[in-house]
């Protein structure tokens, strides 16, 4: 690689390969000032950590996650408006007191006790797919583990089931930007999304809210601050959860059951107790593969940041793919090892809005991991073939096909499926 000399998240190069660009920031501008974006980026772990997870700080979530390009080249003027509670905006836009009251209505079934509930069903649904999707022989793993995502928010957000294909199909391309560095986020898709998201709310409101579906239901009984929440405002509360809960856990699964595939003492490590190490490979594959580059936030006072003051209405970008790689905190952190002690993790963020599915995550991510390797022997990603996305939100396989050797099926037989010829071809000039 020619020598870096400046960084844009935007740019190709940053979104093919954005390693290289982390290190040289982290090295050399831990934190790093844009001014086409007026934005200010902060790359190593433990600024993250620490800035991330400081309230007392004017740093505010009310353009949380990512912004799109176009709206970062709006410089904004410094007027940060208030929380716009009038016509509720979603909870991941919103600051402190309110984002917490509205992530309690609908946060319920992403508790640990909910989420237990779930285990049995999520078990039994990939241990009875599993065989004929293995029986392939060759298919996109990522969209295999996706159905079982994208059908249990689904199941959550009370969408009939029959529509998780269309509904991983609208979030993917969302936020697939490959190929054309210009494209940014599919509003028609998340029209159609948000469309159906709106017709359940009305549904379960017409059909009187009986708190059996509590992601929906609380919302419609309790309201916010003593008055009703439209069934707009209650799909804006509902969004980011849908999305968030759709494309992240395959992907990351994916690419760490490709990580243990090329390393095959790892893989053997693995199965050898595969009860107790699924959950720590996944949390591995969190900080490895995780999809996500950057969160960002607004400034709304005059602050001190890392030695550089910050002026109010600038953004900032927390790239927390690249804490995860930041040697500073994990030893060769660009080698997938899936016993690493992981201590302190922010693949799933820090502070207020700190992931609201995280343990929704790891128990699909676990029982993926276990079910796949329990069934399958023996298995090749096919490297030369597999698709990333290049958006500069998200850089997770999401064509990564698999090639099945070996496998059980449901009765305890061992198969060798005939195996496919590749039925999407691609130019793979990305490298892992
Ligand atoms: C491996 C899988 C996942 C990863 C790596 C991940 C990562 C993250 C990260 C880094 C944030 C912080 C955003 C910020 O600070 O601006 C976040 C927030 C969020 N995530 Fe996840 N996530 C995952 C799975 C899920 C799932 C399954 C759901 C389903 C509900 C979900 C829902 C959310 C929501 C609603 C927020 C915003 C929280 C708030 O603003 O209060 N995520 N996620």
């Amino acid at each position: 690689m020619t020598t870096i000399e400046s960084f844009d998240p935007a740019s190709l190069e940053a979104r093919t390969d954005p390693w290289e660009f982390y290190r040289w920031l982290r090295d050399e501008h831990p934190i790093y000032y844009i001014e086409k974006y007026d934005m200010w980026f902060i790359s190593r772990f433990e600024d993250i950590w620490i800035t991330m997870a400081d309230t007392t700080l004017p740093l505010y979530g009310r353009e949380v996650t990512h912004m799109r390009t176009s709206q970062l080249l709006v410089t904004n003027n410094g007027n940060v408006p208030p929380n716009r509670v009038a016509q509720l905006p979603g909870f991941p836009n919103v600051d402190s007191p309110d984002q917490g009251a509205l992530r309690g209505l609908v946060n319920q079934p992403f508790r640990p006790g909910s989420v237990r509930k779930l285990e049995d069903w999520f078990r039994d649904m990939v241990r009875s797919e599993l065989p004929d999707v293995l029986a392939q022989g060759y298919f996109n793993l990522t969209e295999a583990l996706g159905r079982w995502s994208t059908r249990t928010m689904c199941r959550i957000a009370g969408i009939d089931e029959s529509m998780g294909p269309r509904v991983r199909e609208l979030v993917n391309d969302a936020s697939d930007q490959t190929g054309d560095p210009t494209r940014e986020f599919d509003a028609t898709g998340m029209g159609e999304l948000y469309g159906l998201l709106v017709s359940t709310v009305a549904g379960r409101r017409a059909a009187g809210a009986d708190g059996s579906l509590p992601f929906i239901d609380k919302a419609i009984k309790t309201g916010f601050q003593g008055r009703e929440m439209t069934d707009v405002e209650i799909t804006n509360q509902l969004m980011t959860p849908l999305v968030g809960g759709v494309e992240t856990v395959p992907k990351v699964t994916a690419h760490g059951l490709w990580e243990l595939a090329v390393h095959p003492d790892q893989l053997a490590a693995v199965r050898s107790d595969l009860a107790s190490n699924a959950s720590k490979a996944f949390e591995e594959a969190a900080r490895f593969c995780g999809p996500a580059q950057s969160f960002h936030r607004t400034v709304t006072e005059r602050v001190e940041v890392l030695g550089q003051v910050l002026e109010p209405g600038q953004r900032v970008g927390f790239l927390t793919a690249s804490a995860g790689r930041d040697p500073r905190v994990f030893t060769d952190p660009d080698e997938f090892r899936w016993d690493r002690p992981i201590e302190r993790t922010l693949a799933f963020g820090q502070g207020d809005h700190f992931c609201m599915g995280t343990h929704l995550a790891r128990m699909e991510g676990r029982i993926m991991i276990e079910e796949f390797l329990a069934a399958v022997s023996d298995y090749e990603i096919d490297e030369a073939n597999a698709r990333r996305t290049k958006s500069t939100f998200q850089q997770g396989w999401d064509y990564l096909p698999v090639t099945i050797k070996s496998y059980r099926d449901a009765d305890g037989v061992e198969q060798r499926p005939a195996g496919r010829t590749p039925v999407q071809g691609n130019d793979n000039e990305d490298q892992r």
